[in-house]
């Protein structure tokens, strides 16, 4: 039986134990990039011995995020922060993993210790934080309450 501390191959690619540290969003990037506390959070993990050390749920696309601090990766300018985490994470003997996400109905959300509600006027007024629209599979709101998605892209599967 494997064991928790053996190493595992998936393909080409080794983790020298089982261990992997699940996304936790942090809510603390400024324009989707990464930053200390983020190198912080990630690299404890790789000291700390685990397999795999993955980075919160990242926006492929500024409407994609949930908050105005969700980490992003939607232009090159953002890469250059993630890579000086990835290559600590590795230095470690760690695997450096990321979880690339769109929030669809759930994007223009306030953090979580401002509420969980969605991004309004008063978030402009004490943050400058500006709400904006949501994009979604459907055309249906996130929650009672929450703003009708004013652009909503469909596919249309043939075959
Ligand atoms: C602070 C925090 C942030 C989280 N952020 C994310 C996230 O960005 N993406 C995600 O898929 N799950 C997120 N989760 C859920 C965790 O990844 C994980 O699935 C959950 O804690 C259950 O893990 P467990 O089954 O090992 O207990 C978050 C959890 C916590 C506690």
């Amino acid at each position: 039986m494997a064991e928790l501390f053996s190493p595992l191959t998936l393909r080409d690619v080794t983790f020298k134990n089982r261990i992997a540290v699940s996304p936790m969003s942090q809510y603390r990037a400024k324009d989707g990039h990464a930053n200390s506390w983020h190198a912080v959070h990630l690299g404890r993990f790789a000291m700390g011995g685990a397999g795999l050390v993955y980075a919160e749920a990242t926006a492929v696309e500024p409407d994609g995020r949930r908050t105005h601090g969700d980490l992003g990766l939607w232009q090159d300018a953002h890469i250059d922060d993630l890579a000086l985490i990835t290559k600590f994470i590795r230095e470690e003997g760690s695997v450096p993993g990321i979880q690339l996400g769109h929030a669809g109905r759930k994007a223009s959300k306030r953090r979580p210790w401002h509420g969980e509600t969605p991004v309004d006027d008063e978030d402009v007024t004490e943050r400058n934080e500006a709400p904006w629209p949501a994009i979604a599979p459907s055309p249906f709101p996130y929650a009672k309450g929450w703003p009708d998605l004013r652009r909503c892209r469909r596919q249309i599967l043939i075959g």
